[in-house]
């Protein structure tokens, strides 16, 4: 009797002894399910639609009404026990996982903690954070800007509009998307952008400086595609190349915390300077003494840019410049490969903190 298949069942025909031998198997076969998935298996054979509990049920229509009323109290006895054993094997299987996953998660709060490490400010940061304190301090503002910058912005409103010559002085960057005017995006090769944007959202007069990542294609020891600059800007009626000379060499002063340095205003172009000047500065004592060294580009600003920033360039002047802030970070220091600062290694990066 033992491996009776649902069909071989015969409500007419079974006895009180094939339902207990029925709920042993289904407890047998409950008790051997390992897992829930096998668990429900074994339940569809028992109570399932073609399961056979089920089946003696439907064939129960086929008795006399008086019998039909006994044996089905007797296949409903057997039913709550099925179920009943059933549920416990549903409890103890769910006891069972529920233990192997905290056994699997368990932490021994016996082991010592996992050290921190502590982390350091990357010196160019450093550079970063000590230009504005300083620039902060004789009450310049500190603006931020896009990355990915218009070609208006980057360029034209610079006073470099396309096909002028002036565009080849920077191996640009492009984004693969065009601007409002159908020009490729450039990641902006210097901070200037930061002078119109800030000038036509403030009003004279400005004293802005704008910190921040440049792009340009290059790569060397003094070269890296990606770079810091700090803009500075200064407009306001009467701002002139003198104030210009005083403030930048205050501020190396104060960067370098030496006054045994000099400053050297050297021509040169820019479309968006006129005069355009290359600042050049030398230690006059320690061990860096006695060497020119090119910091900034710097200039009273274009009258065509002035106009752009919504001004009268009848009315206002100033100056604007743009230095790089690796440059004045490896000058600090005595770095001489540019390239240390991006490579990230903890030998170089742990000096600085
Ligand atoms: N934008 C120039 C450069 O990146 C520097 C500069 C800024 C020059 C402001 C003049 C005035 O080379």
């Amino acid at each position: 009797m033992g491996s009776m298949r649902p069909s071989d069942f015969n409500v007419l025909e079974y006895k009180m002894q094939d339902l207990s031998e029925l709920i042993e198997s289904a407890k047998r076969e409950f008790a051997e399910a390992g897992q829930a998935a096998a668990l429900e298996d074994a339940k569809a054979r028992y109570l399932g639609k073609t399961g056979r509990l089920t089946m003696l049920m439907k064939e129960l229509g086929k008795l006399a009404p008086e019998e039909r009323r006994a044996r089905g109290q007797e296949i409903n006895r057997a039913k709550a026990q099925v179920e009943e054993a059933l549920n416990a094997r549903r409890e103890a299987l769910a006891d069972e996982a529920l233990k192997q996953k905290l056994a699997a998660e368990s932490i021994d709060v016996t082991l010592p903690g996992r050290g921190r490490s502590e982390g350091g400010i990357h010196p160019v940061i450093r550079t970063w954070m000590r230009v504005e304190e300083i620039f902060r301090s004789i009450g310049f503002d500190v603006a931020d800007g896009p990355e990915i910058e218009s070609d208006w912005f980057s360029f034209t409103a610079l006073n470099n509009p396309p096909n002028h010559p002036a565009r080849s002085m920077q191996d640009t960057f492009y984004v693969d998307r065009n601007d409002d005017e159908g020009r490729p995006l450039p990641l902006r090769p210097h901070t200037s952008p930061m002078q119109v944007r800030y000038a036509r959202t403030h009003q004279p007069p400005i004293k802005v400086i704008a910190p921040g990542r440049t792009y340009r294609v290059d790569s060397d020891a003094t070269h890296s595609p990606m770079f810091h600059q700090v803009e500075g800007l200064w407009i306001d009626e009467n701002i002139s190349f003198t104030d210009l000379k005083g403030v930048y060499s205050d501020f190396l002063r104060c960067f370098f915390e030496t006054n045994d340095l000099i400053v050297r205003f050297r021509p040169s172009y820019f479309p968006f300077t006129e005069p355009s000047v290359e600042v050049d500065m030398m230690f006059t004592s320690g061990p860096r003494k006695g060497r020119w060294l090119e910091i900034s580009g710097a200039g009273e600003v274009h009258p065509n840019v002035v106009r752009n920033y919504g001004l009268d360039p009848e009315k206002y002047i100033g100056f604007a410049f743009g230095s790089g802030l690796e440059r004045l970070t490896m000058l600090r220091y005595g770095i001489d490969d540019l390239r240390l600062f991006f490579e990230g290694d903890l030998r170089f990066l742990k000096q600085f903190n």
